[in-house]
């Protein structure tokens, strides 16, 4: 039985399902016709990184920086992403965080693969299929490693599209109160030709939700967790609520005068586009904005899944804080079905099953529900269907007191974590794992 940190704390034993072998189910070691290798060496090593601003942060660094290396491909590519361990005592991995790699580069620790340690390293292999905005972090001792500088951007470019002129990704974190946006604390300022396509990737790589707002120009939100929407309509004077660990991207013709990105509309940071390296204009005040609701936007279009579908398997999840029924831990546990990991039952499909998976919040916290290996579509919040565009994601905040139903093809075989993307709650016992039967 292998061991795995849960997103941190000490290392527990792994449910496994009888028979499966995680390490047979690699990925493969040449690209699709007309693609090519994109090759990374990524080096975790302790660094002290300096803001923007001169603030000085002692980090955990995938190259030096926080950020870690942009890995970036084109549909059909192979990704070959080789991690060496410097000396991060605690051990490194690298999770695929949305993408549905075989389960062997998943970079679960303890799961999938044992972690890397200083001195080691460990080669990861997929293909670049899905196109959009992802990112990568470590899977061991997870909560005090993303926390500390362990994650970078992973975007897949289509074959045919070329990108916009102005095409930015933001990953948003949080060191110690400092807001960063990429790698700016405070105001970050690019300039953009009025008129030219513009592109904004945010990815949220803290444990709670972030809100951002956009001023200065309509906006479409063109995909959420590297999905795109149908049709997705323009939009003004609207928050975005994004997930810890979704991702959004943004499109928008950049206008004439400036336009800002505001997370938490916090005035003193984020990102600034000006036309023609001018001065930015000061951003509105963006408090009273009302929030998007995801699951009336963009044209609605057939749902490929519904809740009337026939479904080979449904799972409820109940989430929860209080006294764990297995008592492993003592104090107040993030619980799901009364247990913490691994107590949590596994859930086993066999492979092709249509999986629904119900999942109740029954605590006073929002948990930003993820799954490894799979994307689920969302068929109803609250009992209420989804009348929008057909909604995909991989992670999704499940607020105190919500059901959510979301469904799944069981088509990527092996074991995968099923978690709280609230790092603590995950460290504190609010996972499980899938298994293939
Ligand atoms: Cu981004 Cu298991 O996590
Ligand atoms: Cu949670």
């Amino acid at each position: 039985i292998p061991k795995t940190d849960a997103g941190g704390g000490p290392a527990v034993a792994y449910p496994a399902a009888k028979g499966m072998s995680v390490a047979s189910l690699t990925g493969p070691t040449s690209p699709r016709p007309g693609g090519t290798v994109r090759r990374y060496t990524l080096d975790a090593r302790t660094a002290t990184i300096t803001l923007a601003s001169g603030k000085r942060v002692a980090a955990w660094t995938f190259d030096g920086k926080v950020p870690g290396p942009p890995v970036t491909a084109v549909q059909g590519d192979l990704v070959e992403v080789t991690l060496h361990n410097v000396d991060i005592a605690a051990g490194v991995s690298i999770h695929w965080h949305g993408y549905d790699v075989p389960a062997a580069e998943d970079g679960a620790a303890g799961l999938t693969q044992e972690a890397v340690t200083p001195g080691h390293s460990f080669v990861y292999r997929f293909l670049a299929d899905q196109v959009g905005t992802y990112w990568y972090h470590t899977h061991q001792d997870s909560n005090q490693g993303v926390q500390k500088g362990l994650y970078g951007s992973l975007v897949v470019a289509p074959r045919q599209a070329k990108a916009a002129p102005t095409d930015l990704t933001l990953p948003f974190h949080t060191f110690g109160g400092t807001a960063v946006i990429g790698d700016h604390d405070g105001v970050e300022t690019r300039s953009a030709a009025p008129g030219s396509p513009v592109r904004l990737r945010v990815v949220n790589t803290d444990n709670v939700t972030h809100r951002f707002t956009l001023a200065g120009a309509p906006y479409r939100l063109v995909a959420a967790d590297g999905n795109d929407l149908n049709e997705p309509g323009p939009l003004t004077r609207t928050a975005l609520s994004l997930a810890a660990g979704g991702r959004y991207d943004l499109q928008l013709t950049m206008p004439s005068a400036s336009v800002a990105l505001l997370a938490d509309d916090d005035r003193s940071g984020g990102l600034r586009l000006v036309p023609g390296g001018g001065k930015a204009a000061a951003p509105p005040d963006t408090t009273a904005w009302p929030d998007l609701d995801l699951t009336s936007y963009g044209r609605p279009a057939a749902q490929p899944v519904t809740s009337s579908s026939a479904f080979d398997r449904r799972f409820t999840l109940v989430l929860d804080q209080g006294l764990s029924l297995s008592g492993r831990t003592k104090g107040r546990d993030w619980t799901v079905n009364g247990h913490t990991f691994p107590d949590v039952p596994t859930l086993v499909v066999r492979k092709g099953d249509l999986v629904e998976m119900t999942v109740v919040n029954r605590s006073l916290a929002t948990h930003p529900w993820h799954l490894h290996g799979h994307s689920v579509y969302v068929l109803s919040r609250n009992g209420d269907p989804v009348t929008g565009s057909p909604l995909k994601l991989d992670t999704f905040d499940i607020k105190p007191g919500e059901v959510w139903k979301v469904a799944f093809t069981a088509d990527n075989p092996g074991l995968w974590m099923v978690h709280c993307h609230n790092l603590v709650h995950a460290s504190k016992g609010m996972s499980l794992s899938l298994a293939y039967e």
